[in-house]
């Protein structure tokens, strides 16, 4: 039998890429693949909504006052799991977690990376069958190899992420992941449990005719921001319009999407959320970073998002993402 095409999974070619490092250890292709396994648990998970007692809230708040899911909790014990019983992550920060945690066996402590993630992304969605996402992102520790981790090894600006991903929960499994060498996407193939490369070397369109922005909001806007929407309604063909409005309500499905197709990703600040509502550290940073390596541009309106220096774990900010062209008055 012939086997007509090389299938490579997650494993692999993160082992191929590191072929490429004198000095790698292999520890970033270990916690990739430790995510890559929480990953499909949380999707096999995901998949029984209605069936099992999963849907609707655990009855509890977060330390932002949001609203905990069962599923949120699930996602962020398996996330957590994994990362702790591994061996390449020393600590982690989460969403469902107030503080940081420092894993204080001799194997972390040994370990060089950290990782921040937002375990259920869009989880207002779970209950209704919308695709649901996790976000991570990975930083080299600041404090030595050996010593339990500290805060300022979670308060890195994001330029310092080492990689970056996120796994779109959707009508297929996808997980993306970007290093400063590449953008890349694997499929999970539920016959094998594999994710699969299935989008190499993704690379943000420079143009797209997407706008994802909660609508719902606009009298909330400030003028400026009011007035970029006007003018993607408005703007004719000639000048590239009229944009087509999309928006899920889950920063990762939308911004996959506007990722494959070229388009722009605005959480402008409001009236209410004068700081905007997406964090930082494990919500516009790792897309900063992703969308920055395939060719797009990500900022909070004035500045850059990746030279941000945060202040605190769940510090907010506004993000607008997307195509270069697209970003212009963001810039
Ligand atoms: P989370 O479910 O992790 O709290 O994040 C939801 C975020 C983001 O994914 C999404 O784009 C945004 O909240 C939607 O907010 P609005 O409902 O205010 O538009
Ligand atoms: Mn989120
Ligand atoms: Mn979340």
């Amino acid at each position: 039998m012939v086997i007509a095409r090389k299938v490579f999974t997650l494993d692999e070619f993160t082992i191929q890429q590191l072929r490429n490092f004198h000095n790698a250890t292999g520890e970033l292709s270990g916690l990739l693949r430790d995510i890559g396994l929480a990953a499909k648990r949380v999707n096999v998970e995901v998949n029984k909504a209605g069936l099992a007692d999963i849907l609707g809230e655990a009855g509890i708040m977060n330390v932002q006052g949001e609203e905990v899911k069962k599923l949120d909790l699930f996602a962020n014990n398996q996330f957590t799991g994994v990362l702790q019983h591994g061996i390449s992550c020393a600590g982690i920060a989460s969403e469902e977690w107030d503080d940081f945690i420092a894993f204080d066996d001799d194997a972390s402590r040994q370990s060089k990376y950290v990782c921040l993630f937002d375990p259920l992304d869009g989880s207002s969605n779970i209950d209704v069958n919308v695709s649901v996402g996790t976000i991570f992102s990975v930083y080299r520790r600041l404090t030595e190899k050996g010593t339990s981790v500290n805060l300022d090894d979670f308060l890195q600006p994001g330029i310092r992420q080492v990689a970056a991903g996120y796994i779109v929960y959707g009508s297929s499994t996808v997980l993306v992941y970007a290093t400063r060498r590449g953008v890349n996407g694997f499929t999970l193939d539920p016959s094998i449990g594999e994710f699969c490369l299935s989008h190499s070397d993704i690379k943000c369109p420079a143009g797209g005719k997407i706008y994802s922005v909660n609508h719902g909001n606009f009298y909330r806007f400030d003028k400026k921001v009011q007035r970029a929407i006007k003018k993607y309604q408005c703007c004719t063909a000639q000048q590239g319009g009229p944009y087509t409005l999309r928006y899920i309500g889950s920063m990762v499905s939308d911004i996959h999407r506007n990722l494959l197709k070229g388009g722009i990703f605005m959480y402008p600040p409001t009236r209410d959320m004068p700081h905007g509502k997406l964090r930082l550290q494990y919500e516009c940073n790792p897309f900063a970073f992703i969308t920055e390596v395939a060719g797009g541009l990500a900022t909070n309106g004035h500045q850059r998002i990746l030279d941000i220096v945060p202040t605190a774990l769940h510090e907010r900010s506004a993000l607008f993402i997307g195509s270069s062209n697209m970003m212009e008055e963001w810039k």
